[in-house]
């Protein structure tokens, strides 16, 4: 978009900016994104989890109205559900307050249905390359399988929200059901392709800084230390 004025673009980390008192969101370290167009007014979600009431008072309060939310991949501390014993909260709970549609990778929709019991036929499935509009913003989803089978990531006006493909150290664990080793190796090549340098905006905090450049990631990122896929197994033990 031309105007950098009408983006709407919010880092908030779980814990902290949302979710104030949980202790899992506060251990976790969980990065939701809002990505909205000011003009119109339309907001969507990346990734809400523990407390989506709270991420829809936030961009509610800012003058936005929830247009639709993005997933990133089926991970309760990402969709909410049921993880290490505890019931998180998260799109569910979004969907009783607000019916909007919600964007999964075709790989993902099974995962994501499963996880947080939304029938999958209110789920929106999406291929690689795909493009859903927030006024007049344009998000671009990236198939990025590793992590998970249907991981997504989202570019948008030189913004990377990376999900748990690609961290500002290290990259998502590939040993959960239906991760793959070769895959992410796939994936982060991939990404570390995209041109304009984008900034990247990772899934979790788990680095010095929120957010950088990923000239800056493919430089300091073990991840990119690998160069083929024999070195890549052993980086990641295979
Ligand atoms: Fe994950």
């Amino acid at each position: 978009m031309s105007e950098p004025d009408r983006l709407y673009f919010r880092q908030l980390l779980s814990g902290r900016d949302f979710a104030a008192n949980d202790v899992i969101a506060q251990q976790m370290r969980n990065f939701a994104y809002l990505i909205g167009d000011r003009e119109t007014g339309d907001c969507v979600v990346v990734d809400p989890a523990y407390a989506a009431n709270d991420l829809l008072d936030i961009l509610e309060n800012d003058g936005l109205h929830l247009s639709g939310v993005l997933v990133s991949h089926h991970h309760p501390d990402h969709v909410g559900g049921s993880m290490m014993g505890f019931e998180l909260k998260g799109l569910a709970e979004l969907l009783e307050r607000v019916s909007v549609p919600v964007h999964v990778n075709t790989h993902e929709a099974d995962w994501v249905s499963r996880v947080t019991g939304i029938p999958l036929s209110d789920l929106t499935s999406h291929e690689h390359g795909d493009k859903v509009a927030v006024g007049a913003v344009d998000i671009e989803l990236l198939h990025t399988p590793g992590h998970t089978p249907g991981s997504q990531c989202f570019l948008l006006d030189g913004r990377l929200v990376a999900g748990d493909t690609l961290f500002l150290e290290g990259c998502g664990r590939t040993d959960f059901p239906g991760g793959d080793v070769d895959e992410m190796f796939r994936s982060l090549q991939a990404l570390a392709a995209l041109p304009g340098d984008p900034t990247v905006f990772p899934g979790h905090w788990y680095s010095q800084e929120p957010s950088a450049s990923l000239s800056d990631v493919r430089k300091t990122n073990y991840v990119y230390r690998a160069s083929n896929l024999d070195q890549w197994r052993m980086v990641m033990g295979g």
